[in-house]
């Protein structure tokens, strides 16, 4: 094959094949391992073919080959020995979004088990691997051996994607970030999928975020996304389903690692309640119903007992106790987390409706304190975020709370303060508040019917 030609055809429109998209993969690897018994793809051609499909767009089928590709590229871990049903989640990603560290206890409490492979937070969004971390002695980086064991004896572990598994996604991923070749929803779906279906869950969930907070601002471009994925899935012979949940504002109050921790522990002590629970009760029973066969309401009566009798929490103490973490957090997590030195609140300077409260700003607020980084293996600081207290469409009152800022030093809590009151805004009008679901996708229907799929988002 040639490889320039490849390109040739690509920057002209046209479809690659999946030998075609195997043979460039295997040799941009090959130049990534500086392989010299191979033939090579280099950075640049890679980088000119990436480009060449973000502008000219990648068919549903290149979408399907690459997923195929990509998931041979390295290892798949067999969930067989486990009983089942095995469950997958993953969430696009986004801000206040510590749902994992519900569903996974959640789904555990119910008889499932779920092996989540995680990843770390980049840019303005928070990664579930940088959340756990926060909790004293905890690791995610764990053997095959390890993982399969925890899950056995606990149902659920969240731990860090091993270096084997999906090495073209990572290598591609990292090209990617660097080239502006992110934003395409084929690449987006393969990356995602790939790792899916190499994690080895017979059911999987996805959480598509749409939104100013989000990788796809609109709900369409989310929409066109999750039905790309859910195909991939389904292709693969997986149960798959999605949900297009709101990013346009920030999913539970806080932003940043150990304070999302504590947020998770406090709802799990407490009935459901707020956006990230509901969501998260959701996503599970959406899971649940899926590789149960079962109607969604009666899963979704299983889970709020889990929750409300103890069960979910436990099942987050004991996977936090099996990955070294210190326990103790789900019953006193005020005094177990590390916290910042400064603690600043910010209050609403009138009266009104809560209009806007931004999750990209609110999100880019975070990680300017300390919670996020820029670039891939920067250092994090686990104490540091904020917390809001208001949504969209809240009353406020002048001089109440609106928000509590978690810095390091004075200048950061003064600097994120004049940020956060800047970028939350309140207005004098009525604001209905927005719905955290706004599609559903390969979804099992509320109906009473068992199974009924809700292919047509007006019809779920
Ligand atoms: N998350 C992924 O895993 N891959 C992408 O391409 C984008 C978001």
């Amino acid at each position: 094959m040639n490889t320039v030609e490849l390109i040739a055809r690509k920057r002209d429109g046209g479809e690659l094949d999946e030998a075609e998209l195997e043979w460039l993969v295997g040799g941009y690897l090959a130049a990534v391992a500086r392989a010299d018994d191979r033939p090579v793809v280099s950075e640049g051609q890679m980088a000119a073919l990436l480009m060449a499909g973000v502008l000219r767009g990648f068919t549903d089928a290149e979408a399907r080959a690459l997923t195929r590709v990509l998931v041979r590229s390295g290892d798949t871990l067999d969930l067989s020995v486990l009983p089942g049903p095995t469950i997958d989640k993953h969430s696009t990603g986004g801000v206040g979004d510590a749902t994992t560290l519900l569903v996974a206890p959640l789904l555990a409490s119910a008889g499932a088990q779920l092996v989540k492979l995680s990843g770390r937070g980049l840019g303005h969004t928070g990664g579930t691997l940088d959340k756990l971390e926060s909790v004293p002695g905890l690791r995610t980086e764990l053997s095959g051996e390890e993982i399969l064991r925890i899950v056995g004896d606990v149902g659920c572990v969240v731990a860090a994607q091993s270096d084997r598994l999906v090495p073209g996604d990572r290598a591609i991923y990292a090209l990617r970030d660097l080239t502006a070749t992110v934003a395409s929803a084929a690449l987006i779906a393969s990356s995602v999928m790939s790792k899916k279906l190499a994690g080895g869950a017979d059911t999987i969930v996805l959480d598509v975020k749409a939104g100013d907070g989000a990788f796809m601002p609109t709900v369409e471009a989310a929409d066109a996304l999750a039905r790309l994925c859910v195909s991939i899935g389904v292709d693969a012979g997986r149960r798959c389903s999605a949900l297009v949940t709101d990013m346009d504002q920030p999913l539970g109050r806080a932003a940043g690692n150990a304070l999302e921790i504590r947020e998770v522990v406090e709802a799990l002590s407490a009935p459901p309640a707020g956006r990230l629970a509901g969501l998260a009760l959701d996503l599970a029973a959406q899971a649940l119903a899926l590789a149960r066969d079962r109607d969604v309401e009666v899963v979704r009566a299983d889970l709020h007992q889990g929750w409300t009798s103890g069960d979910a929490l436990d099942r987050l103490r004991r996977m936090i106790l099996a990955q070294g973490g210190d326990p103790a957090v789900c019953d006193r997590p005020a005094d177990v987390l590390p916290s910042a030195p400064v603690v600043r609140s910010v209050e609403a300077p009138g009266d009104g409706t809560i209009s806007v409260v931004p999750a990209r700003a609110v999100g880019e607020i975070a990680a300017a304190l300390g919670a996020g980084r820029q670039r891939k293996g920067d250092p994090i600081d686990p104490t540091v975020g904020v917390v809001v207290h208001v949504e969209v469409g809240d009353l406020v009152r002048a001089g109440q709370p609106i928000a509590t800022v978690h810095a390091r030093s004075e200048g950061d809590a003064d600097a994120a303060a004049k940020r956060l009151a800047a970028a939350v805004q309140i207005g004098t009008e009525p604001v209905p508040p927005r719905s955290t679901v706004l599609r559903r996708v390969g979804t099992v229907r509320d109906t009473g019917a068992s199974c009924a799929r809700a292919e047509d988002p007006s019809a779920a």
